[in-house]
């Protein structure tokens, strides 16, 4: 017989018509229409969240990213031929006739409008909403998509996939966050389709005016954002769906990984290595061979005789065991875990109800279904041997969930054939059957839900380090998370930049790419590049593949190795900053890498830039990342920017060519900057001694810093420090003040060394009002000179007059 393709269903799309009631609830208005119910609500006065559905009822929704529980006040008024959902700021317009809305912001200005004559369409078990595309609207977001940073012009898929290597560039991929954040002048949207199914928006890509968002299931649920400002957009997202967890101290450090390190020797004597070489290092990884045959919660003995007495030596060096754990368990009765599992019926079923079962690293697997709290609870226990060797990480890899019908299996090595990317399996969330079409996207994120009780269970009252490989909205509530599988070529260590700045305006600080490239051999030169800048990656993490050319700092010759170690060491000094950082996006929600356009949003030239960012307010960095290349062109947003290394200043708006030998990071502080650091590259909090870079500006700038144990929750009761850092730079005078210290944690006297950064000479420095002896100011150059303090709890106030 011939094949013959099948015929596609002819699609019957429809929008919800009929209004037949409408009841004002407390927590917002329902909408009764003859096909369906639309509910609306003022989630805050910025936010309305639209749920839209094409059953009688709405139900229970299946994704749980947003935590922000709490509804605002809202008006609505019945006019002729319209409803007015009205709040403090937005203004939701509902036309008669068929269900479809207009947002108008709080100078009556129309903020998002439908396409013309389309709006929300219902199918059978799916739906579409289509809006109007300003000629003016610029498009960012969208989590971890590969690409340029600007979104338009394009079709994104989010259904989390093990993309590889081979197909990094493609879409989709390991994590899926669909908040689109849309840019026209001063108005800042954006549209949080708390979807945890398939979905697809296309910005553009087919008719340059259509904005339209296709997904799997019979209810759309929307919530659109605005305000005016991106970072206030961010805070505002994070609010939605959580902030950042605040990582142990440990985790910020340098990372060594490796696809495998194959057994206890091994690591031994890399760590030994990185001491004689005095390079900083905080954790080491075991990826799947430090497990017997790839069994998850088994360790291979003969490989690593004595995991415990590893962890604990290494622990003694201050260096961690991350150990990796795949969601899939062994599918034989022999194997504990596996038949644990069965019994207490925790495994992911088939349709028919059967258990599911596909090929992962050990051979037939069976998959845990962590959306059952039950499930969750196994898992964490399963984790206690595991723990009782000293583990400090856990990296959930393969989440995915990745997995596959066939492999090739060739001694070390197993090479996987026909993904599995759809799998006919169902979820069991709360009393209800879930499709996994409709959830798939949550599996990973509710893994590391589950690995975080295991921490709560067998580490109680330490800070988790879970790295994740997949994630939905809201991931960094709970983990880390890297950009999985990436390329030792120079094009990828561009495009991490542009990842992680995405993921930063969804609210996902924590992350990393793979320093060095996964797959293929590293070159001498793009590893002194990606050390370069991967050493201010907020997660920083070197990983290499089976059989590539080993990818250590030190295995790339003398040269490339005193880079590698300039720049660890940078990182480690810099911690003061980037814990206070790490602090600010888990009490605020705004990220660590930001595009520039976050810090100078009136300067058109650089809607576009992703090879130049920021860390922080104050810190640019324009890295190297085209082969051969020993200079770039940097583009100075308007100010003063002094280059960090030379102290050479430039005035934008400007485009200069910049020398950047193989050794040098190009690293420019804007004016008014507060950077802190370090003398020593130390792994210990509260900071043994401080460092403070104040480079002079016009007017008042602010940074912070913070300090606990780096470790416990204690801070959380009040033990730790916070102290408020104001520059003010007047014609005049400079005024330095260090407010009084918050927080119940004690930090004995200790150095402060203020380092003033200065386009003139001071003639007097006044340090709590009085004249400093010439003696105690250090000059290094005639612009810049030091100070030391010993300060104690209380307000310091230094001052410059010229
Ligand atoms: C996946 C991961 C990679 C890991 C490998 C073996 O490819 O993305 O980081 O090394 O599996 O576990």
């Amino acid at each position: 017989m011939l094949w013959r393709r099948k015929k596609p269903e002819k699609k019957t799309l429809a929008p919800l018509v009929g209004l037949e009631g409408i009841e004002e609830k407390e927590e917002g208005v329902e909408l009764r229409y003859i096909s369906g119910r639309v509910f609306i609500q003022a989630v805050l006065p910025e936010i309305v969240r639209l749920r839209i559905s094409k059953s009688e009822f709405l139900p229970k929704p299946i994704s749980d990213a947003v935590v922000w529980k709490k509804a605002s006040s809202y008006k609505l008024n019945r006019e002729l031929n319209r409803l007015v959902f009205l709040t403090d700021k937005l203004k939701v317009v509902i036309p008669e006739g068929e269900f479809r809305f207009e947002i108008f912001d709080e100078n009556e200005r129309l903020i998002n409008r439908d396409f013309p004559g389309a709006g929300v369409r219902f199918d059978q078990d799916s739906f579409q909403v289509h809006r109007y595309i300003f000629p003016d609207e610029r498009f960012y977001g969208l989590g971890d998509k590969y690409g340029e940073l600007v979104r338009s012009a394009k079709s994104w898929i989010f259904w989390n996939v093990d993309v590889g290597w081979k197909k990094f560039k493609k879409d989709p991929r390991y994590t899926s966050i669909p908040f689109l954040i849309s840019v026209r002048r001063d108005i800042y949207c954006g549209w949080f389709i708390d979807h945890s199914g398939w979905l697809k928006i296309d910005v553009g890509s087919k008719f340059s005016r259509l904005l339209s968002i296709y997904g799997a299931g019979k209810e759309i649920d929307i919530y659109f954002l605005y305000c005016r400002d991106l970072k206030t957009l961010v805070k505002n997202f994070t609010l939605l769906v959580g902030r950042s967890f605040l990582p142990p101290l440990w985790s910020l450090g340098y990372h060594q990984s490796r696809y495998s390190y194959f057994s206890q020797k091994e690591i031994e004597e890399l760590v030994q290595e990185f001491e004689k070489r005095d390079i900083p290092l905080s954790a080491v990884y075991l990826d799947i061979h430090y497990m017997d045959k790839f069994k998850v919660f088994t360790v291979d003995k003969k490989r690593f005789p004595d995991l415990k007495g590893l962890a604990e030596n290494l622990m003694k060096k201050g260096i961690r065991l991350v150990g990796i754990i795949d969601p899939g368990l062994y599918a034989d009765e022999s194997y504990k875990p596996y038949l644990r599992a069965k019994i207490e019926d925790v495994l992911c079923k088939t349709e028919q109800g059967e258990e599911y079962q596909a090929r992962l690293w050990p051979g037939k697997c069976a998959f845990v279904d962590f959306f059952q709290e039950k499930a969750r609870e196994f898992w964490a226990e399963e984790h206690k041997s595991l723990f009782e060797t000293g583990i400090s990480g856990i990296w959930n890899d393969m989440n995915e969930p990745s997995f596959w019908k066939m492999d090739l299996r060739k001694g070390e090595l197993v090479i996987p054939l026909f993904g599995e990317r759809h799998p006919k399996i169902v979820h069991q969330i709360g009393e209800f059957i879930v499709p996994h079409r409709h959830c798939r996207n949550l599996y990973g994120q509710k893994e590391t839900v589950a690995t975080i009780e295991a921490f709560k269970k067998f580490m109680p009252g330490k800070r988790w380090f879970v790295l994740s490989r997949s994630g939905f909205a809201g991931i960094q509530r709970y983990a880390c998370i890297w950009t999985g599988d990436n390329i030792s070529r120079f094009e990828y260590l561009a495009s991490s930049i542009s990842q992680i700045l995405s993921l930063g305006l969804c609210g996902v600080s924590f992350v990393g790419a793979d320093i060095g490239g996964f797959a293929l051999d590293c070159s001498d030169e793009l590893f002194a590049r990606w050390i370069e800048l991967g050493a201010f990656y907020p997660f920083c993490r070197n990983h290499s593949a089976i059989t590539t050319r080993a990818q250590e700092p030190y295995r790339f010759g003398k040269d490339v190795e005193e880079i590698a170690r300039k720049y660890i060491k940078l990182r480690y000094r810099f911690l003061p900053t980037l814990y206070s950082l790490f602090w600010q996006s888990h009490t605020e929600g705004l990220s660590i890498w930001r595009p520039l356009f976050m810090e100078f949003p009136k300067d058109s030239c650089i809607w576009n830039i992703e090879d130049q960012f920021m860390i922080g307010e104050f810190m640019m960095i324009a890295p190297v990342v085209e082969q051969g290349a020993n200079k770039r062109k940097v583009y100075f947003p308007q100010g003063k920017w002094f280059d960090y290394w030379s102290e050479e200043i430039f005035c934008g708006p400007d485009e200069v060519e910049i020398d950047a030998e193989l050794d040098h990071l190009p690293i420019f502080i804007r004016e008014g900057g507060i950077l802190i650091f370090q003398p020593q590259p130390k792994m210990k909090i509260p900071w043994e001694a401080i460092e403070l870079d104040l480079y002079e500006g016009n007017g008042k700038t602010k940074f912070f810093l913070f300090e606990d144990d780096g470790e416990s929750f204690d801070y959380l009761k009040g033990k730790y420090s916070l102290r408020e850092i104001i520059l003010n730079c007047l014609e005049e005078k400079i005024s330095l003040t260090i407010s009084p210290k918050k927080g119940k944690l004690n930090i004995e006297k200790r150095s402060w060394i203020l380092r003033f950064h200065l386009t003139r000479s001071p003639v007097r420095i006044f340090y709590q009002k009085n004249l400093l002896p010439k003696e105690k100011i250090k000059s290094l150059s005639d612009k810049i000179v030091e100070v030391e303090i010993f300060p104690d709890d209380n307000e310091q106030k230094i001052e410059l007059e010229f």
